[in-house]
């Protein structure tokens, strides 16, 4: 996009609002719907491993954080289970809502990806058990991936984790990297200090991956689960520390 349309789009924005601005461009700008090239960041493999998990585990929800314009939300919508995502950026959050419409299988809230979770683990109509849970909610300095995860194993029963952006030990994707103590990697999670965590990569080696070659991480703390993972040829065990 030219300095001038970003410029101009600026100005909308301010003019007429978040909301207004997200259903706009929603309708006018129909490309934006496949945001990061598709779901998943436009990555064959990733969707096999997704595909893969959904058909060894069958969930009963899909929880994503950061639904953006709601590419890869979209994606999850096909699997016939309740689909819960929230965004903290109107303009998003709405551009979403014109996508889903009155889909009664679509979620979507406007806010923190960390208390969102919190109120799902308290709504009763939320499935607490067998759910699989996407963050992509990294965007900036302020990290919520460490309450998230946390808020997930204390609430929910055989959960699996995908995070997107993260460092794949020994590959060259790429990962989210927001200074000292805020990068996406192993050590990150080793700071979270669970001895309960399994960890599992892509076995697919980056060169060989489609789209954006993001990396990204599975995790899981149920020893069943566990086990049903590692039955799954596109994922590989990592170290339970680095
Ligand atoms: C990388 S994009 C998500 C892409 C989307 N999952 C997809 O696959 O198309 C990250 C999104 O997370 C949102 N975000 C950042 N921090 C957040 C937070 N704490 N809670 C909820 N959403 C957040 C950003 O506004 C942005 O839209």
């Amino acid at each position: 996009m030219s300095a001038l349309s970003k410029w101009v789009e600026s100005v909308v924005l301010r003019a007429v609002g978040p909301e207004k601005f997200g259903r706009l461009e929603y309708r006018l700008k129909p490309s934006r719907r496949a945001s990061w090239g598709g779901p998943m960041n436009g990555q064959a493999g990733r969707l096999r491993i997704c595909r893969d998990i959904m058909s060894a585990l069958s969930p009963t929800a899909i929880v994503e954080t950061g639904t953006f314009r709601g590419t890869t939300t979209e994606f999850f919508a096909q699997f016939t289970v309740p689909v819960y995502s929230v965004e903290a950026e109107p303009r998003f959050h709405y551009f979403a809502a014109c996508r889903f419409g009155e889909s009664s299988r679509v979620h979507l809230t406007l806010g923190d990806s960390r208390s969102f979770l919190s109120r799902l683990a308290a709504d009763p109509t939320v499935p607490k058990h067998n759910v699989f849970f996407y963050l992509d909610a990294h965007w900036n300095a302020d990290l919520p991936l460490a309450q998230e995860i946390t808020t997930i194993f204390a609430n929910w029963q055989q959960a699996v984790i995908m995070v997107d952006d993260f460092a794949v030990p020994g590959d060259s994707y790429a990962y989210d990297d927001y200074g000292p103590g805020a990068a996406l990697n192993a050590e990150y999670l080793d700071r979270l200090n669970r001895t309960d965590m399994h960890r599992f990569y892509p076995s697919l080696r980056a060169a060989e991956e489609s789209g954006a070659k993001r990396g990204c991480i599975v995790l899981c703390n149920d020893t069943h689960v566990r086990e049903r993972l590692a039955g799954l040829s596109s994922l590989r065990l990592g170290d339970t520390q680095s």
